[in-house]
């Protein structure tokens, strides 16, 4: 005998708490678990949805096999973007195989080199700043990181291709994950036939890539490079079709989550200046030695860690983690039945006050829980993020650059910066601008 999962108020007679949910997401999770504790249900728009929270029923979550709890199912809207045949648009065994080809680009050896690339990226960005003025972290971080990312991940070629062209191209594609593309990513809307010719052409653009390099003969140490050598397990390469998604999956998972990691950790850095003293002399130190920065030398700046830790606690980028029952599962006396999503959300965890006491308050120095499920800023179990390494090492790169040369504060009232959450990710609020002026001379 199964006990009914409490059920959110509030649901509308067409489409259920689909609005409230569409309107102001957090808002509503928050809502969700207030009135009904760990486990809560609710109605997007038919689609029974169940949102654990905790630390046991996120175990549960994330331990789950894919056949019964599948992710896959629950994402088919990335599938349009990245193309047919490419991770969850691919059967599961496809879809591992690709991943470890994505692997390759985070390797050790791969990482010691990127903390210079993103140190010059980052350089670069300075290059025309002034001794004092104010910028808008968001949309400055978006495009830096559209290009530490690109550089690093795909190659110097590929960053040189960065052109106007390719960055309309991908924003063609991220306009194609609006929320109605959950409910379906292959409806008959401009936005999403804007989305499938940026893809055909992106296509176009890599094939060109690729068929240059295969009549050169050249061979360079990138990810086109990883992808244009590497075989499935059955000794076939990847096409062109394929190679353009793998880039797309890595450039949409990496991109957007590393560049608001950073907006938030510098927010803070400005909204808590009570650690600025100590803060900027652990990254003076860094750069004491050596005006270039090392993997090894990143691993030791506590504070700035903490300072990263603490923001993805606050304002983890990707708060709908998501999966599609596949047949009835079971918890605590609860059954969800197949064909629900259940959902668990960062952003209501790490604020559960009994795992984070003054959970509202920024304290860079709080514990590390022993216990993985408790902070769940990259997930858990067998999908967790392969690219966590890379994100902090981006984050502390660009970030320990910044600091070396400028101080920053904010530039309007404190309570003037708040989250907002359009699309799939967290994000500040917009305008969201800091003052900044230069600690060295340059
Ligand atoms: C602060 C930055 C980042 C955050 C907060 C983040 C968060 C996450 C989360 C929560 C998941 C799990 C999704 C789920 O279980 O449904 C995930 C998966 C993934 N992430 Fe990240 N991510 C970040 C950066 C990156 C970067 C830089 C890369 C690649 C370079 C990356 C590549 C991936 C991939 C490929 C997966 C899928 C793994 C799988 O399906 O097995 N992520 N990420």
């Amino acid at each position: 005998m199964s006990t009914q999962i409490p059920i959110v108020s509030g649901a509308q007679p067409t489409g259920g708490h689909l609005q409230e949910f569409n309107t102001t997401p957090l808002a509503f999770l928050h809502r969700a678990y207030a009135e009904c504790g760990e486990v809560s249900q609710f109605d997007l728009g038919g689609l029974r949805t169940v949102l654990l929270v905790g630390p046991p029923a996120h175990e549960a979550f994330f331990r789950a096999a894919d056949e019964q709890l599948s992710a896959a199912q629950a994402y088919q809207m990335m599938v349009p973007v990245f193309g047919e045949g490419i991770q969850y648009g691919a059967p599961p065994a496809i879809e591992r195989q690709q991943l470890k080809m994505q692997v390759q680009g985070l390797k050790h050896e791969r990482m010691v080199n990127y903390a210079g690339v993103v140190e010059a990226e980052t350089e670069q960005f300075l290059r025309d700043w002034p001794a004092a003025g104010e910028f808008d972290i968001y949309d400055a971080f978006t495009r830096l990181t559209l290009k530490t990312s690109t550089h690093c991940l795909l190659g110097r070629e590929f960053r040189q291709q960065l052109t106007e062209e390719f960055a309309e191209l991908y924003h063609a594609l991220e306009d194609g994950l609006a929320p109605s593309s959950l409910s379906n990513p292959f409806q008959d809307a401009e936005r999403f036939r804007a989305r499938d010719r940026a893809r055909e052409r992106l296509e176009a653009l890599i094939g060109e890539r690729v068929a240059q390099r295969r009549q050169a003969g050249g061979w360079e140490h990138d990810m086109l490079q990883v992808y244009m050598d590497a075989t499935y397990n059955d000794g076939r390469k990847l096409t062109d079709h394929e190679i353009t998604g793998m880039v797309i999956w890595f450039m949409f998972a990496g991109h957007h989550t590393s560049s608001n990691t950073t907006a938030w950790t510098l927010l803070e850095i400005a909204r808590n200046p009570q650690y600025g003293e100590r803060l900027y002399a652990e990254i003076d130190a860094l750069f004491a030695d050596t005006e270039e920065l090392t993997l090894k030398g990143l691993r030791e700046i506590p504070l700035l860690d903490g300072f990263i830790r603490e923001a993805l606690r606050l304002h983890p980028p990707l708060n709908a983690i998501t999966r599609r029952v596949m047949s009835d599962w079971h918890y605590e006396g609860y059954t969800v039945p197949a064909g629900s999503n259940i959902m668990v959300s960062p952003h209501i965890s790490h604020k559960l006050p009994e795992y984070f006491p003054a959970p509202d308050v920024f304290d860079p120095e709080r514990p590390v829980p022993q216990n993985p499920f408790v902070e769940i800023p990259f997930g858990g179990g067998r999908h967790k993020c392969i690219g966590n390494g890379f994100a902090i090492l981006q984050v502390k790169a660009i970030l320990s650059t910044l600091l070396h040369q400028y101080h920053f504060e904010l530039a309007a009232p404190p309570e003037s910066y708040t989250e907002i959450m359009p699309a799939l990710i967290l994000r500040p609020s917009d305008p969201c601008v800091l003052r900044y002026r230069r600690r060295v001379a340059a």
